[in-house]
């Protein structure tokens, strides 16, 4: 099995769980961890058999305490602004990836840590996660995209209070919001991410590729435009042998078997 500097896999299947693991930083996203997940995403990408990701954080405590707060001690303004761009760059192409990811969060997801299971395409957490965007309490803002997803997925108000407070949601609060999709306990957080992890990876992939670009450009795009493309992808699934495969076995009243093509 691959492996990544500060990033542990393991592969089960389809389904592949990408463990961040600085742990004495509480996981906080260093240069190393950085590169550590653009290389996991190009080996991803040659991984045909992968139809799941998992990405949690190393330990009880965290999933990702934030960007690495030490290397902003001497940071100029133009490297800070190239810092964010290639962190947004990276974040997108994890969005973008054609494998869903799920972001199990094991404790803190905060700033970058947060901005991260923010790209993921759902989460879910642990009984003891916190979730914020504390950067307004170093001076600083969100800058791999919070100010962008956050408030997608919680709404303006709540989005703006996070960020302009920097206080932290609860897992419950953030199951109120529609943060998370399930809060589960701890000891049990990998195995029920494994669980929606594998039950998507029993559908046909190219359909799931299809949706997850559907909701995430269709996000970006007004209602006509969205469905639009929402028409187009439909169309292109009926050229797929899995669309035949999974209509004909729903016809025989037996389980689907997708090829990916
Ligand atoms: N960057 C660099 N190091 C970090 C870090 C980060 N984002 N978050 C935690 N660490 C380090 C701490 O410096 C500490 O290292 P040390 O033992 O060498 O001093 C270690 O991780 C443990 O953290 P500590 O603060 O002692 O744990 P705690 O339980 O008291 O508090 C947090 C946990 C998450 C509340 C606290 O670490 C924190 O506020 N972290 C920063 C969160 C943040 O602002 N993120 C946004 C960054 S843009």
């Amino acid at each position: 099995m691959n492996s990544f500097e500060q990033i542990s896999i393991s592969k089960e299947g389809p389904v592949v769980v990408a463990t961040i693991s600085r742990p004495e930083a509480l996981n906080a996203l260093n240069q190393i961890v950085l590169r550590s997940l653009a290389a996991l995403l190009d080996w991803i990408d040659g991984q045909a058999d992968v139809r799941a990701l998992i990405l949690t954080g190393a330990g009880e405590k965290a999933f990702v305490a934030g960007a690495d707060i030490k290397q902003f001690e001497n940071m100029t303004p133009a490297a800070a602004e190239e810092f964010g761009r290639a962190g947004q760059a990276l974040f997108t192409r994890l969005e973008k990836s054609r494998v869903p990811v799920i972001a199990a969060v094991n404790g803190f997801a905060l700033g970058g840590g947060l901005e991260l299971a923010l790209a993921c395409d759902f989460i879910y957490a642990a009984d003891n996660a916190k979730f914020g965007l504390p950067e307004c309490t170093l001076g600083i803002m969100p800058g791999f995209g919070g100010t962008v997803r956050l408030p997608r997925r919680v709404g303006v108000g709540l989005a703006r209070e996070m960020t302009m407070t920097g206080n932290m949601l609860s897992a419950a609060e953030a199951l109120a919001c529609g943060l998370v999709n399930k809060v589960v306990p701890q000891a049990s957080l990998l195995e029920e991410a494994k669980k929606v992890a594998s039950t998507i990876a029993l559908r046909a992939p190219m359909a799931v590729a299809a949706i997850k670009k559907s909701v995430h450009e269709g996000a970006s795009l007004g209602e006509p435009e969205a469905n639009a493309l929402e028409a187009r992808l439909f169309g292109e699934l009926f050229a797929t042998a899995d669309r035949t495969e999974g209509v004909q076995a729903f016809i025989e009243k037996r389980k689907p078997s997708f090829k990916g093509c």
